[in-house]
């Protein structure tokens, strides 16, 4: 049989990334270019100088990876582009290179949702078993969301206001930790008994996560410590860990109810905020008994054109086929696109 080439690309935020995914299992190359350190000065993405840093890196990540794969290019079998969500700038040189690249070979073009790159990338720890719950906590996300067979999503709950990765990040800014802060919190709280502040519990319907009352009872409390100058190193540490408590044990709440709910089988979790070593661990200790917990490798939890790539083969195989008209978009339903797909309605090229 002949094998698959998919080869993905990745750009919708802080990292340029192209990758080679052979036969959706064999990694032959996925080449990371991470902004992060320009970004750190600024204490957040600036996306201006996301989208410029694109542009200067895009070439050199795709020569290293299709050195490194060092395939035969006329065996490629399609091109995996994230169309979206994310900053325009960086989606559109990623969505350039791909249309290049696309034409170039003569290949099917896939425009890939970001969010689905996320939960696809625990097929890199474990195959997908259904119906499932995938859990997306990143930097701008944060959804509940049933899967009863490959690329169907349905959301059954999201945040009413901040994401738990944006909240990460914001406390860590209020305590003057590097960004990005949901690492720094998590690197300063190996030791959970110093999460000993209470913090509101937020009372939201069903599925949905609301993260902005914790944020702003944190913000009060840490502007007054500030003024009577009693911040110190023993107290960022109390706040941090409280915070990254606080974020986790609402969400595992409603991790607890929905995989009882829709009697899931599975359970997955994506995007940067499935890195934070706190709530990997009470995933496990919490529903281990219950149901299959798969994580993503550490690996995989940031922006990478692999878990395009993976997103891709699905694609590929359901005939999910984009017209090189195709833009790509800020905004993006991961739900309603792939719906939209299904039903042959078009999806982005609508
Ligand atoms: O998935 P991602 O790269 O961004 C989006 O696609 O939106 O996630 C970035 C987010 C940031 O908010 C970052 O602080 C958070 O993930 N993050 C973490 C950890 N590693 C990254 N949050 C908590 N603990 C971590 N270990």
């Amino acid at each position: 049989m002949k094998s698959e080439y998919i080869i993905g690309i990745e750009s919708s935020c802080d990292e340029t990334s192209i990758a080679i995914l052979k036969d959706n299992e064999v990694i032959l190359s996925n080449v990371i270019s991470s902004q992060i350190e320009t970004h750190q000065k600024y204490g957040g993405v600036m996306p201006e100088i996301a989208s410029r840093l694109h542009v200067e890196n895009i070439g050199y990540v795709l020569n290293t990876a299709l050195k490194e794969a060092n395939i035969d290019s006329t065996l490629i079998s399609a091109v995996a582009v994230c169309g979206g969500p994310g900053l325009i700038g960086g989606l559109q040189i990623g969505m350039i290179c791909a249309k290049t690249l696309a034409m170039f070979y003569n290949v099917p073009l896939i425009y890939v949702h970001h969010l689905a790159g996320h939960i696809y990338a625990n097929e890199f720890a474990k195959s997908m078993t259904f119906p499932l719950l995938a859990v997306v906590v990143s930097g701008g996300n944060s959804e509940l969301v049933i899967m009863r067979d490959h690329l169907d999503f349905n959301i059954i709950g999201e945040t009413q206001d901040d994401a738990i990765g944006e909240s990460f990040d914001k406390v860590a800014r209020m305590l003057d930790l590097p960004y990005p802060g949901g690492v720094s919190i998590d690197k300063l709280c190996k030791d959970h008994t110093k999460a000993v502040i209470d913090l509101p519990k937020p009372k939201v319907d069903g599925y949905n996560l609301s993260y902005s009352g914790i944020k702003s009872c944190l913000a009060r409390m840490i502007s007054k410590l500030k003024e009577e100058g009693k911040l110190d190193s023993e107290k960022v540490e109390e706040i941090a860990c409280s915070a990254e408590h606080a974020f986790v044990d609402q969400l595992l709440s409603k991790i607890k109810k929905a995989a009882k709910d829709y009697a899931v089988k599975q359970i997955i979790v994506g995007g940067g905020v499935s890195a934070n070593s706190y709530l990997r661990s009470k995933i496990q200790e919490e529903f281990n008994d219950k149901y299959d917990i798969v994580l993503p490798p550490l690996w995989c939890t940031t922006d990478n054109a692999l878990m395009i790539a993976k997103v891709g083969h699905y694609m590929l195989k359901k005939g999910y086929i984009s017209s090189y008209s195709a833009c790509s978009k800020a905004n993006l339903s991961l739900e309603k696109y792939y719906k939209d797909l299904a039903s042959n309605e078009g999806g982005n090229d609508k």
